[in-house]
C-alpha cells in the first residue's frame, strides 16, 4: 500500500506523518517511511539547492526538473524496493505536490508535467492521499513560529518566503485535486487539534487495513 501526505507549509504532516508510523505499526504493518524530496541520499543534496532560501533567483524550469531528478531517484530506489518487500510506504509529499507547486502555483504547463511524470513515476500512484487543508496565514504563521524557535531549520525557507497569493494557489491546487480524485483523496481540516486530525486520519487507515 502506498500513502502520501500533503499540504502546504505549517499543515503538520511531519506530526501526522509520525502518528501514522506509529498507528500501523502498533497493529503489526511494517512501514517504509520516506518523503520528497530527500528521500535518499542524492535527493538530500537536491534538497538542500532546491529549499535553500539563497536559491531564489531558481528559474521555474530547473525548479521542476530538480523535483523531477529527486523523484526519479527516490521511486527506483526506495519507493519501488519497499514496495516489493510488501511493505506499508508512507511518503511525505509525492507528484501531486509538482502539480500544485509547480504547475499550478508557478504557472509551469500542466501537460509537461504529466508527460515528465509519465516517464518518472513508472505507473506508481498513490492508494491514499491526505490532504491537510488549512488556510496560509493559519499555516505560514505555524511554520515560521516552528523556524524562529528553532524546531525547524532556517535554511529551508525558501517557500516559506514566498508570497501569501503563492500558498493561496498551492492550497486551491490540492483542494482541486482532490475534487479530480475523491476517491484517493481525504481531506482532512488541519485547523483542528493535532489530535483530532490524528484521529480523522485513523479512521480512514483503518477501514483500509481492514
Ligand atoms: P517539506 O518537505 O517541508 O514539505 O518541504 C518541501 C517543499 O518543497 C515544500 O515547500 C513544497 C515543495 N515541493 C514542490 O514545490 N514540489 C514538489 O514536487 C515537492 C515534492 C515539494
Amino acid at each position: 500500500m502506498f500513502i502520501t501526505l500533503e499540504g502546504i507549509e505549517g499543515s503538520g504532516k511531519t506530526t501526522q506523518m509520525e502518528n501514522m508510523v506509529a498507528f500501523l505499526e502498533n497493529r503489526g504493518h511494517s512501514c517504509a517511511v520516506t518523503r520528497e524530496p530527500g528521500g535518499t541520499p542524492i535527493g538530500r543534496k537536491i534538497r538542500s539547492i532546491l529549499l535553500d532560501p539563497e536559491s531564489k533567483g531558481m528559474d521555474p524550469l530547473t525548479e521542476l526538473m530538480l523535483y523531477m531528478a529527486d523523484r526519479a531517484q527516490h521511486i527506483k530506489t526506495v519507493v519501488l524496493p519497499a514496495m516489493k518487500d510488501g511493505k506499508i510506504i508512507l511518503c511525505d509529499r509525492y507528484f501531486d505536490a509538482t502539480l500544485v507547486y509547480q504547475g499550478m502555483a508557478r504557472g509551469l504547463d500542466v501537460d509537461l508535467i504529466n508527460n515528465l511524470h509519465n516517464m518518472v513515476l513508472d505507473g506508481l500512484k498513490p492508494d491514499i492521499t491526505f490532504l491537510l487543508d488549512l488556510p496560509p496565514e493559519v499555516g505560514l504563521s505555524r511554520a515560521w513560529k516552528q523556524i524562529n524557535s528553532g524546531d525547524r531549520t532556517g535554511s529551508e525557507t525558501r517557500f516559506e518566503n514566498e508570497k501569501l497569493a503563492f500558498h493561496e494557489k498551492v492550497r486551491a491546487g490540492y483542494l482541486e485535486l482532490s475534487r479530480l480524485e475523491p476517491d484517493r483523496y481525504n481531506v482532512v481540516d488541519a485547523v483542528q487539534s493535532a489530535e483530532l486530525v490524528q484521529r480523522s486520519i485513523e479512521s480512514v487507515l483503518s477501514s483500509f487495513i481492514k
